[in-house]
């Protein structure tokens, strides 16, 4: 059986309880395919996950973004810090079985914002996982790598570090989904294409294959969770902006020193070149702010407009979204399973 498409939906730090309907009323009007076809998560901030759950149609499932690693206890409220006796982050605003209690049946652990920010180890990420899973939760676990080790060329060995630290300390992988997220995709302006995704997304699982098993491998969904076309789009477009402005300033200079038309001359022609001219060079203009006004997305992040071709790629069996799952294309990008 092939693997189910699946597209997560991260909101992070956002929203507001009306916003939260909104945002829920979107996705149960939305025309998406059936649950055999794609498999849809919704990962809220934690004080709304019953919120949603309460409003969400069943066919979504819900998503706590981060557990804590053991069972709950005497951890007052959210504590997110590097602590250098524990040499872990304590992070406890929700246990495990606080998830299963309210009926939360997976949750992000190891995003790179926290392995980044919160300085989460491989290690205390295969704990979390390893705890989520023995309570009945099921797991995104994310994996990637920053700027700094892709230039060095250790993206491979940073990805399998990350997935062995889970490996060692778990044997059953159905009920975990992979993501990976290239952290220097997020925001920063440089360029991952999708034929990048899908090469790394074959590694992670020509690695499953080589260090857990072939039925592991073939069915353990790996998604991936950012990309950026638009933004460098977007840069390149200001670029051209700047050189096209320059020249649309000397351009005007000089139509304005070409004497008016007069009969039997060639003046009436060269000032047509120029307005033609100016025009042209308005042009990155108009698409510049074409891209901005009508919210092409620019967040370097999986949207409504790339996600087809990754969905494409073969080792890409679905998505986890940030931004864009906060707006209606996240609708689009669950059709992308189609
Ligand atoms: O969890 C989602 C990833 O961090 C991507 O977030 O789509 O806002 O860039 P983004």
């Amino acid at each position: 059986m092939g693997r189910k498409f699946f597209v997560g939906g991260n909101w992070k730090c956002n929203g507001t309880t009306e916003e939260v309907k909104k945002i829920v009323n979107v996705l149960n009007e939305g025309q998406v395919p059936s649950q055999d076809v794609v498999e849809v998560v919704i990962s809220p901030p934690f004080v709304f996950l019953p919120l949603v759950k309460s409003l969400l149609k069943p066919d979504f499932h819900v998503a706590a973004q981060n557990c804590w690693v053991k069972k709950g206890g005497a951890f007052t409220g959210e504590v997110s810090l590097f602590n250098s006796k524990f040499k872990f982050d304590v992070s406890c605003l929700c246990s495990a079985e606080m998830l299963v209690n309210l009926g939360i049946p997976w949750v992000i652990l190891g995003h790179s914002e926290r392995r980044l920010i919160l300085n989460e180890s491989n290690e205390f990420v295969g704990d979390k996982v390893k705890y989520a899973l023995s309570q009945g939760i099921k797991v995104i676990a994310c994996v990637g790598e920053t700027l700094e080790q892709r230039e060095s060329g250790s993206t491979v060995d940073v990805v399998a570090a990350q997935t062995k630290a889970i490996s060692e300390r778990v044997s059953d992988w159905s009920n975990i989904v992979l993501a990976y997220e290239p952290v220097w995709a997020i925001g920063t302006g440089k360029v991952a294409t999708p034929a990048q995704a899908q090469e790394v997304h074959s590694e992670l699982r020509k690695w499953l294959h080589a260090n857990t098993s072939p039925e592991v491998a073939e069915t353990t969904r790996i998604i991936y969770g950012g990309i950026s076309f638009y933004l460098s789009f977007v840069l390149l477009l200001f670029i051209l902006n700047l050189i096209m402005a320059a020249r649309i300033k000397i351009n005007i200079i000089h139509y304005m020193y070409i004497p008016k038309a007069a009969d039997g001359d060639s003046c009436g022609k060269h000032r047509k070149y120029k307005i033609a001219d100016i025009s042209f060079s308005c042009m990155f203009l108009y698409m510049y702010l074409f891209l901005i006004a009508f919210g092409i997305p620019v967040s370097g992040s999986v949207n409504g407009a790339n996600c087809k071709e990754l969905a494409a790629q073969p080792d890409v069996d679905g998505f986890l979204v940030g931004g864009a799952s906060l707006k209606p294309e996240f609708i689009d990008i669950i059709k992308s399973a189609e």
